[in-house]
C-alpha cells in the first residue's frame, strides 16, 4: 500500500496530471519525504500540549455533533498521523466507532501511518476519489467511497489549488457529513514559502468562508484559541467546518 517513487510517477500520470503539476506534486513530495521522520517532533515544536490538545478536542466535538454511533473518518494529507491517531482514540474514549482512513501524497508519510495502525491511502487531495479509486484497484483494497467527516489539520495552506481541494472533499462527503479543516491564518511571513515550503501564506476567515461557500451550502470558519510557534515567529490558527 506504500508506492515507490516510480509508482508514483505513474499513478500521477493515471490521474491526469500533466508534466509541469506532476512536477509541483513532486517538489512537494520530496521536501515531505524528508520531513517524515521528524513529523510529530516538528508538531510538537510549532504547538505546545494544551493546543494539540484543544485541535484534537475541537475535531473531536465537532464530530460528535454528527450523532453517529458509528462514523467513517478520512484524514486528508494526514503526515504521520499525529493528530488522525489522537483524534481516533478520543472519538473511541468517547464510545464512538470509528473506521479511519488516511490519504496523504508522501510514501514515508504512509510508512508511519501504517506503524500507527491507520489505514494509508496514497493519494492527491485535489483528486480524492479518484486516488482512493487507483488505490482500491491497485492494492486490492476496500476503502469506501463517502465519509461521514472528512478532516484535514495544517494542510490547506500547502495545497497548489485549494479550492479544489475542497471541491474533492466534498465528492467523497455523505448528505450528512461534515468537513473540519484546521489551519494556519494569513500572515506575512514570506520566508517560509522557501523554508517550509508553504504554498499559500495561510488564509484570512474571510478568504476561507468565500471559498467553503462556492462549495458548500454550510460554512462556519472561527478563530481559535491556539497559535503555532515557529522559532520566534507566532501564527494563528482557525477552524472551518463545511457541511
Ligand atoms: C504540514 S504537513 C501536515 C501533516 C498533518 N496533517 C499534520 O497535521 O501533522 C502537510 C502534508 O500534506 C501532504 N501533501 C502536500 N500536498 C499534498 C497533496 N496535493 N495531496 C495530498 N497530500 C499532500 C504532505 O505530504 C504532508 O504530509
Amino acid at each position: 500500500m506504500i508506492p515507490s517513487m516510480s509508482e508514483v510517477k505513474e499513478f500521477l500520470k493515471k490521474l491526469g496530471f500533466d508534466e509541469s503539476s506532476a512536477n509541483e506534486l513532486i517538489e512537494q513530495i520530496e521536501y515531505f519525504e524528508g520531513e517524515a521522520p521528524q513529523r510529530d517532533d516538528i508538531v510538537r515544536d510549532y504547538l505546545r500540549e494544551e493546543c494539540i490538545e484543544t485541535i484534537v478536542d475541537d475535531i473531536v466535538e465537532e464530530i460528535l455533533k454528527l450523532n453517529k454511533e458509528n462514523i467513517k473518518l478520512l484524514d486528508i494529507a494526514a503526515g504521520s498521523g499525529f493528530f488522525t491517531e489522537r483524534v481516533k482514540r478520543k472519538l473511541e474514549e468517547r464510545r464512538v466507532k470509528v473506521d479511519v482512513y488516511a490519504l496523504d501524497i508522501t510514501p514515508s508519510m504512509l510508512k508511519r501511518l501504517k506503524e500507527r495502525k491507520i489505514t494509508p491511502i496514497w493519494g492527491v487531495a485535489e483528486k480524492i476519489k479518484e486516488s482512493i479509486k487507483i488505490a482500491n484497484e491497485y492494492y486490492n483494497i476496500n476503502v469506501p467511497e463517502k465519509f461521514d467527516a472528512v478532516i484535514s489539520t495544517l494542510a490547506l495552506h500547502h495545497f497548489l489549488k485549494p479550492e479544489k481541494v475542497l471541491e474533492s472533499m466534498k465528492d467523497v462527503l455523505k448528505e450528512s457529513g461534515k468537513v473540519i479543516i484546521v489551519d494556519v491564518l494569513k500572515h506575512e511571513h514570506e520566508e517560509f514559502k522557501e523554508t517550509l515550503k508553504d504554498t499559500h501564506l495561510g488564509f484570512t476567515l474571510e478568504e476561507v468562508k468565500e471559498m467553503g461557500s462556492k462549495i458548500f451550502k454550510e460554512v462556519k470558519a472561527n478563530y481559535m484559541d491556539v497559535y503555532c510557534e515557529v522559532g520566534d515567529i507566532i501564527v494563528g490558527l482557525y477552524k472551518a467546518v463545511f457541511a
